[in-house]
């Protein structure tokens, strides 16, 4: 089993295949330190490292001094206001008006396997998978009490946290702040890595000197954000994608969250991540509980790299749960950038038999087949067919589409509103809103207050209603605009800070509803592109919308963000028609086809207009998305070269579990006047093993290639692909 308590030292000392996580109970006012987190170690009495022997240190011994241990000691999980004044996790506004509080350790249980997180999606595993520690805390003085959660998994080097609080008090409490987990550490000569963007520019990797001062990104849109992500790695200076230490925090939440590094005066680093306080408020009735999101630590010794590849086993093994986990994706073709709102059933069909006969496998009915969506200016709400476009109804058409072999979906944007429309006169109240102020709109469009029982079971049922009415296997739900002025009829003056929250817990609700009553559903989540691609929604949809930037080069980016974190088997990628519709660049059918192997692959253009020899090209590609696509879900991931670097080429590798085979992909973004072949090393390979490389002749070990590399032809012209096949003999 990975935890361990040692009685006499009150040592916790938790163990993942390859790293170790280390607490210390201290002191008799019972404060919780932070030990150790790296490399796998055997010793666990490492209490020399909380130095409180170095005497008089701690408050027992030097009650005069106590402000000065509580602003250095590396703190489990900091509290607030009582001479710590670093940032804390959790801070409360007692019946009294104050904000003080310390949790101390009272007891703990360790038990074998994971227990659910109520109402909110959480990585999972059984009792021979995974151990659980459960420290319980209090603080006394405010009668609130605190368990601490860690999980650690058998197969996996990363660490699940979360923290319940409840009030044991018999008064009111509100709380103002609620982390899900902080980690102290000395400064290592760290450098920050965040994602940042905007709309069709997900996930941009920037990597910063950490220096004093704090450093924090975060969201108040009510979702990640296109703009933000809820990720911070440290890693030490110079740290590659192969070598180095690596620190990283990841939410597994779909709201508000903050995320934050700050480097103290004694050059010490505190990193955490949760609920974004901001805007958070939550009322604690005696006996009442708050669970907050859960958070994944990744430690790697292998750089980057590594990190990468235990976020991807952990997310694929522990927190996916469709059917669809492990099994190929049907090829989808989707009509929004093939005609906007402008089809109806012929045209629909039209493409669907054009692209049967390709090898695609389902067609995906997007945006504006219902009320007057005929543009996007309303209708929003109005989840009814539009039988004028749809002559025949919807069931006519799935049927047609059924008998072409393949597969129906549909597109939904269940949490909105259009003020144009039948809902919205209906009832006005249902849009979040502030009295006396007129909401801000985006996109046309109103967010409904799903924090309201009555609105969240209308959404549910139109998307349901039309699930039943026929047999359609794929639903893509979108959420095209970010909150604000969130104001509910539903809740008091006092608990109108709850909203954001109660927003996400509302939303994971009506997914689970759907994926519960829809078992063999395959659903996509997205959000204008990628704004909601974050680890909470991968737990009710094993794939999520990428971006709306379809280009193959554009995409080479945000696709290396994206998989920085999530696995290749989550992010949504498709082919397209050029010029490209979100930035105008032509590249070849080719490399787009190859970009797009890298994720859950499909096609986004009107198959039927687009040119012969591109047309032609199509079942090479579905023949390629076959072969290779269970190597691409379910292998590790490398990276070679990043084009978001070195403004050149791009370069990544995927290699099966067991080594025995590889799948290279190579964009050359810009061609070089000198025209030579570039060299690459592969990774990930057995050393000894012999391999054959697909256009070259020969066999060669697993370390030659790895070592002296292949050489990669030159190809004349940019925005050129290619990819290379190795394998075992
Ligand atoms: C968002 C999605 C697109 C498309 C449109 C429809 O922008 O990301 O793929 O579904 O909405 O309005």
């Amino acid at each position: 089993m990975g935890i361990k308590y040692y009685e006499q030292q009150r040592i916790y000392k938790l163990d993942t295949p390859r790293t170790s996580y280390m607490m210390a109970v201290v002191d008799e006012e019972n404060f919780l330190g932070h030990m150790y987190y790296g490399e796998r170690l055997e010793d666990y009495d490492l209490t020399y490292l909380l130095r409180t022997g170095e005497a008089p240190f701690v408050p027992s011994e030097n009650s005069r001094e106590r402000c000065s241990f509580m602003d250095c000691f590396p703190v489990e999980y900091a509290g607030h206001g009582v001479g710590d004044y670093r940032d804390g996790c959790i801070r409360v506004r007692s019946k009294g008006g104050h904000s003080g509080i310390n949790l101390t350790v009272v007891s703990h249980d360790i038990y074998d396997g994971k227990k659910k997180l109520e109402g909110l999606p959480a990585t999972f595993g059984g009792e021979k998978e995974c151990s659980t520690l459960e420290i319980h805390c209090e603080d006394a003085v405010l009668g609130l009490k605190a368990t601490l959660m860690y999980t650690v998994f058998e197969d996996v080097d990363a660490i699940a946290r979360s923290i319940k609080v409840t009030n044991v008090s018999e008064e009111e409490l509100c709380l103002t702040k609620v982390l899900s987990a902080c980690l102290d550490m000395d400064n290592k000569a760290f450098e920050r890595i965040t994602l940042h963007g905007s709309w069709a520019r997900e996930r941009r990797i920037q990597r910063q000197k950490v220096g004093y001062g704090k450093y924090a990104v975060s969201s108040l849109r009510g979702e990640p954000g296109h703009q933000e992500h809820p990720f911070m790695a440290l890693v030490t200076e110079g740290t590659t994608q192969d070598m180095g230490e690596v620190y990283a925090m990841n939410l597994v939440y779909s709201g508000n969250f903050l995320v934050q590094e700050e480097l103290s005066q004694f050059d010490s680093v505190r990193m955490e991540i949760g609920i974004n306080p901001d805007d958070f408020s939550w009322k604690l009735n005696p006996q009442e509980s708050f669970q907050a999101p859960e958070a994944v630590l990744v430690y790697s010794a292998e750089g980057i790299g590594g990190m990468t590849r235990s976020f991807h086993d952990l997310y694929r093994k522990h927190l996916i749960r469709s059917p669809y986990k492990d099994k190929k994706r049907p090829i989808l073709i989707n009509n929004w950038e093939a005609t906007y709102f402008d089809f109806d059933t012929d045209k629909l069909i039209s493409i669907a038999k054009q692209a049967s006969e390709l090898g695609i496998e389902m067609l995906v009915m997007d945006d504006g087949w219902f009320g007057r969506r005929n543009n996007d200016d309303c209708a929003l709400g109005d989840w009814q067919v539009n039988e004028e476009k749809l002559k025949g109804g919807l069931e006519y058409l799935v049927k047609e589409v059924n008998k072409l072999g393949m597969k129906f979906g549909i597109w939904f944007e269940p949490e909105m509103i259009s003020p144009d429309s039948d809902l919205y006169r209906a009832h006005p109240d249902w849009a979040f809103a502030i009295p006396g102020r007129t909401p801000a709109m985006a996109r046309q469009q109103y967010v409904l207050d799903l924090t309201r029982k009555e609105v969240r079971d209308y959404a549910y049922e139109c998307v349901a209603k039309i699930l039943r009415s026929a047999n359609i296997e794929y639903v893509k739900w979108d959420m095209n605009r970010p909150l604000c002025d969130i104001g509910s009829l539903g809740l008091p003056a006092g608990q109108q800070g709850e909203l954001y929250h109660r927003y996400v817990l509302a939303l994971y609700e009506m997914q689970e509803r759907l994926i519960t009553e829809f078992p063999t559903l395959l659903l996509e989540n997205c959000s204008g592109g990628g704004a909601r691609f974050d680890a909470g929604m991968l737990y009710y949809s094993p794939q999520i919308w990428c971006s709306d930037d379809t280009d193959a080069v554009e995409r080479l980016m945000i696709q290396e963000g994206t998989s920085l974190i999530y696995p290749l088997s989550a992010m949504g990628a498709h082919v397209s028609d050029c010029p490209n519709h979100a930035v105008g660049r032509v590249t070849p059918f080719e490399t787009r086809g190859y970009v797009a192997l890298a994720g859950t692959f499909g096609y986004e253009l009107d198959v039927t207009k687009i040119p012969e020899e591109d047309r032609a090209m199509i079942p090479k590609q579905v023949a390629m998305y076959h072969k290779y696509n269970d190597l691409v879900r379910e292998g590790d991931y490398y990276r070679i070269a990043s084009y978001g670097e070195n403004q050149s080429y791009d370069c990544y590798e995927v290699v099966s579990k067991d080594k025995r085979e590889a799948l290279v992909t190579y964009v050359q973004v810009l061609n070089r006047p000198s025209r030579h072949s570039r060299r690459i090393c592969l990774k990930g390979l057995d050393a000894a093993a012999k391999y054959r490389v697909e256009g070259m002749d020969g066999v060669y070990r697993g370390d030659t290639l790895m070592k002296a590399g292949i050489q990669i032809e030159n190809m004349w012209g940019d925005f050129k692909g290619k990819i290379i096949y190795v394998t075992a003999l």
